[in-house]
This record gives C-alpha cells, structure tokens and sequence, in this order.
C-alpha cells in the first residue's frame, strides 16, 4: 500500500492532478467528454465493458464515448429507431452500411440518382470486393420489385439531388418487406424533421449530419438509425474501421438539433417563395421543386414530408455559360458544395462537380447544362429573391 500522507513529485502531479467530484447538478448543456479512453476499478469491470457485457466506457473509437451516446439517443428518438450509431462523416456512415451488409457474391439494388460518393462506392469500390449493384429509378415501382429478389439491400435517397425526385418510400419499403429484401434511405436531405421513413418501414435511415443536423457548416458527421441488432453489427464495423464520431462533433450535432425544426420550417418557407419567383422568370426553363404542383411527385411529397425541403434547382435559359454566368453575379448565393447551412450555398454542376462527365451521360442523369442546385439558407428570403432575380435579369 502507497503512504497515503505522501506528496508525489511535481511531473506526477501534472499527469495526476487532484480532481474535484464531478458536480452532481445536470448541466444544461451535454458536457464534451473529450477524452480518447475510460479508467476502471478491476480488470473485471474492464473485460465485461470491452464484450458490452458490463456497464462503463472504454475507448471513443466506436466502443462509445458519454457525448456521442447522448446524439445517439437523441437521433433514435427523433428517427424513431431502436438504435443510432455515429460516424466521422455521412460517407464513413453509407460505407460502414454497404460494407457491414455485403460479401463477395452480394447483389445490392440503388436508385440511380445518388449522392456522388455513394456512387462511387457501389460503382467502383464495392465491385473490388466482389459486389455489384443494379441501379434503378426509384419511382418506377416495377423496376424495383423486379430487381430486387436475390438481392441483400436496397438504397436510396428521400428526396435526390440534384432534381428533387421523391420517391414513394411506403412502397418502396414494402416491397423490400415482400422480398426479404433489407432497405436503406439516406434521409440527409430532408431530416428527421421532414419525414421518419423507420415508420415507413425503412429498415436504416442515414445521415450526413454534416448538413441540416450540424445546421452551421462547421462540422463533419453522420449517423445511421436503425434496430438493434444492425447497430450491434454496425458498432463493429466502426471499432473495425475506426470512422466514430468525435465528441466535440457529437455536441455540435445536438446544439445543431435543438434548432432543427425552426431551422427547416425557414428553410422550407424561402425555398417555396424562391422556388415560385423563379418559376415564373423568363430566363428560367424549370424549376425542380418538391413543392410547386408541377413538380412529379408533387402528391407524393405531401402526403410524405412535413415541409418540401430548403434545396431546389432550376435550368437557366441559354446553357452552361448562362448558368455559370448566373452562378458567378449571385452575392447572397455563395458558390460551394453542401447543403443544409445557414448560407445559401449555389451549385452548377457543369462547370464544376460533373464537368469531366460526358454532356450527354450528365443530361440523362437529369443534370441539364444550365441548372443550379441552390440550398437555401436562413437568410431573408426577399433578399435572396432580390438576389437570383437580379443575377438572372443581368446573365
Ligand atoms: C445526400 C448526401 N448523402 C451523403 C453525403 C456525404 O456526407 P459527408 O460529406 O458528411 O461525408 C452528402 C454530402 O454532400 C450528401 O449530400
């Protein structure tokens, strides 16, 4: 036994330093527990929580970390799943996803219209392993039902980018149900705010947190909610693979989620009045909009969102220069990637995300020369409507 009198050197005391009691008052905001690793009592205590057969934290690394869990818990409720998991980014979340579900021999069935690195893994990484994936439109009910028997997962999005096609996910999922058949959605673009899809019997709903969630464009994370078994199988995965959440990111992502509804009811309102004022400039061919009643799904999205969304796209009349042109006389509307910020955030897919695709393969994709993809932002939507209609009347 130590001399309990005893005073340790300086250099241990640095490492050591007397630690009050953590208060015993809750705190009105979750504490950041920025810590890498977890003390125990016994090596007893340690073994059962490294098996999750005991109580206590181990390691951040995906074995669970105090803020993290409190996000966790927060996003299955609002998504209304048994289980959330975090991850560093929406990727490190739709990539744990495909790798934890599929095997070499694995079939997996995509919507076409996807997320550009969600792409990319089903088209480029995925194969190397032996997986292959059928693309096809989500809307069309009797491509689905016909591609999927064999299969091991079904992907899509709730509402798909760049052209706001919503697709039926109450069918979708039953179709999955009837084929045994295990369904995926990334709901990034709507939130849990906008639509649960687990109550539309959606198996895993996912999430780049990185955008409506955080809300502010100063984060990177992702989430995937679903049942407790794939979470178990998920957690795995992560300790595997080590794309946790962090939990100064865990912390951002519940401030961003006390502000999510008001957030997206403003987001919603400015993309709908933006949306209507440029559907009738005449130097706009389209507008793709959830909300305006030509919009294809328009019915579909009533009945399956709580608002239609703060990012829409519209064709500029005269092509690539006329909408590049647009893009660069926007000053409310910054160019740039994401979505789901406080700053509107304009992005022309021609001149620069799809500007290597093949024109024609990137017109079929629906992604004409001239469209924009704009991702409203909090700001006043007057301004922004002053804003496009201004840089639109000089383009
Ligand atoms: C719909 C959608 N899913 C997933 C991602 C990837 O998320 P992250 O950038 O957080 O990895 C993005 C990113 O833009 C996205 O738009």
């Amino acid at each position: 036994m130590s001399d309990p009198g005893k005073r340790r050197r300086f250099q241990t005391r640095t490492v050591h330093p007397h630690r009050p009691a953590l208060p015993e008052q809750l705190s009105s905001s979750v504490p950041i527990f920025q810590s890498s690793t977890f003390r125990f009592e016994t090596n007893e205590e340690f073994a059962r929580a490294i098996r999750f057969d005991g109580p206590g934290y181990v390691y951040s690394r995906g074995y669970g970390n105090p803020t993290v869990d409190a996000f966790q818990s927060a996003m299955a409720d609002l998504e209304d799943s048994e289980s959330a998991i975090g991850f560093a980014s929406g990727m490190a979340a739709i990539s744990s996803l495909l790798l934890t579900v599929s095997r070499a021999g694995s079939r997996i069935v995509a919507g076409t219209a996807l997320y550009g690195g969600t792409v990319s893994m089903l088209q480029h990484v995925l194969p190397r392993f032996g997986v292959e994936t059928t693309f096809v439109d989500p809307t069309d009910v009797d491509q689905v039902r016909d591609a999927l028997p064999g299969a091991d997962l079904f992907y899509c999005e709730t509402i798909v980018n760049p052209t706001t096609t919503v697709p039926d996910l109450a069918v979708l999922a039953e179709l999955c149900r009837d084929a045994g058949v295990l369904s995926a959605v990334d709901n990034t673009f709507a939130s849990p705010y906008l639509c649960t899809p687990i109550g539309l019997g959606f198996d895993v709903v996912l999430h780049s947190a990185t955008k409506y969630i955080g809300g502010h464009a100063d984060l990177i994370g992702g989430v995937a909610c679903t049942n407790e078994e794939l979470f178990r199988k998920l957690r795995a995965t992560v300790i595997d693979l080590g794309g946790s959440m962090q939990p100064l990111e865990a912390w951002l992502c519940l401030r961003g989620l006390s502000t999510l509804g008001l957030r997206l009811d403003h987001h919603c309102a400015s993309a709908g009045r933006l949306a209507e004022a440029l559907a009738v400039h005449p130097s706009v061919e389209r507008v793709h909009y959830p909300g305006l009643v030509s919009h294809p799904q328009h019915e579909i999205a009533a009945r399956q969102l709580r608002g239609f969304g703060g990012t829409l796209a519209f064709e500029v009349a005269g092509g690539l220069e006329a909408g590049s042109r647009v893009a660069e006389a926007l000053e409310l509307g910054w160019i740039g990637g994401s979505l789901g910020s406080v700053m509107t955030l304009v992005a022309h897919p021609a001149s620069t995300t799809h500007r290597q695709v093949d024109p024609d393969a990137r017109r079929s994709a629906g992604i004409a020369d001239g469209l924009l993809r704009v991702a409203v932002g909090l700001e006043d939507p007057d301004d922004l409507i002053e804003d496009f209609t201004r840089a639109l009347d000089k383009a």
